[in-house]
């Protein structure tokens, strides 16, 4: 059984109104426990629109959500156990953090799962940690913090509810490179040590490309592909024009392919990248 079963789910903005909006139109997916999906884009695809949905923060206009076979609005009681057991964090986190202090604010989470206060400092202590946030900080309020850091309690914020599924909207967007970095690496270890299911909202092919083993690409509230990211890469025109692009490092490849070098195999991380380069370098020299 599928962990996850999209049917045939559509969203409409204020229906019957002169701003109706149909944001995602019958939307058909199944994914397994433990996957980490890249899901990308352009602005407006309806990515924010859909992931909304899976922890039902929105509600279908049409068509239904199953998390283990079960829909997740099915009464007010699974809506309501669905949000800890499919975590969401949405884009620009940081501007929802409004306790005291950092401990409060990933405390909240568990707190609202009515945990004991044993169960609950154990919790965050452990979400701090996946997100490299330091105890010395507990104490102190959110707003003393820097940007990155503040996108990653609020992670831990969500992390510390110990979902089965966690689900990022665009978790890198306005971080420097190395911000950036640091995120995707938190949540990968995350993923390897928890196993659970991943689920990354991105506009940046790049980023999806570095760490996704499924890729999901929304064009104006359809899905256009759904597979392993060499399958879609393989598709540079069609992304082209929906306004995407393929990684760079795939980008790079082909045009060193075009000068005589020899690349082996699919491109599309950079560690790829630079092996590949290394083996042709290597190559060059025995010859
Ligand atoms: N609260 C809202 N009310 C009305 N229209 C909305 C609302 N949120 C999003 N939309 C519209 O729905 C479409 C999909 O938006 P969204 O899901 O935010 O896309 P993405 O996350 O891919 O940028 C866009 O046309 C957007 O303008
Ligand atoms: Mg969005």
């Amino acid at each position: 059984m599928p962990e996850i079963k999209v049917e045939g789910l559509s969203h409409v903005y204020s229906p019957g109104t002169p701003f109706e909006k149909v944001a995602i139109d019958g939307i058909d997916l199944e994914t397994e426990h433990g996957e980490l999906v890249g899901i990308i884009g352009h602005t407006g695809s309806g990515k924010s629109t859909f992931i909304q949905h899976l922890n039902a923060l929105l509600q279908p206009s049409s068509g239904r959500i199953l998390y283990n076979g079960e829909d997740i609005n099915a009464t007010k009681a699974s809506r309501r156990n669905i949000k800890y057991k499919i975590g969401l964090v949405f884009q620009y986190p940081e501007y929802q953090l409004f306790e005291e202090t950092v401990f409060a604010d990933i405390a909240f989470g568990p707190k609202n799962m009515k945990l004991g206060e044993e169960e609950i400092r154990e919790r965050v202590y452990e979400a701090a940690s996946f997100v490299g946030i330091d105890r010395d900080y507990f104490d102190k309020s959110p707003l003393e913090l820097s940007g990155g850091q503040k996108r990653r309690v609020a992670i831990a914020g969500v992390i510390a509810m110990r979902p089965d599924v966690l689900v990022l909207d665009e978790p890198t967007a306005g971080l420097d490179p190395e911000g950036c970095r640091q995120i995707l690496s938190n949540i990968c270890e995350y993923r390897k040590e928890t196993g659970s299911t991943v689920f990354l909202v991105s506009h940046s092919m790049d980023t999806v490309a570095e760490i996704a083993e499924r890729i999901i690409v929304f064009n104006n509230g359809n899905i256009s592909f759904n597979a392993k990211p060499e399958e879609v890469f393989a598709h540079a025109k069609e992304l082209e024009d929906m306004g995407l692009s393929v990684p760079a490092p795939t980008l790079i490849a082909e045009s060193l392919k075009a000068k005589g070098l020899p690349i082996d195999g699919p491109v599309y991380t950079h560690e790829k990248l630079l092996n590949e380069i290394l083996k042709a370098k290597g190559a060059n020299k025995d010859a």
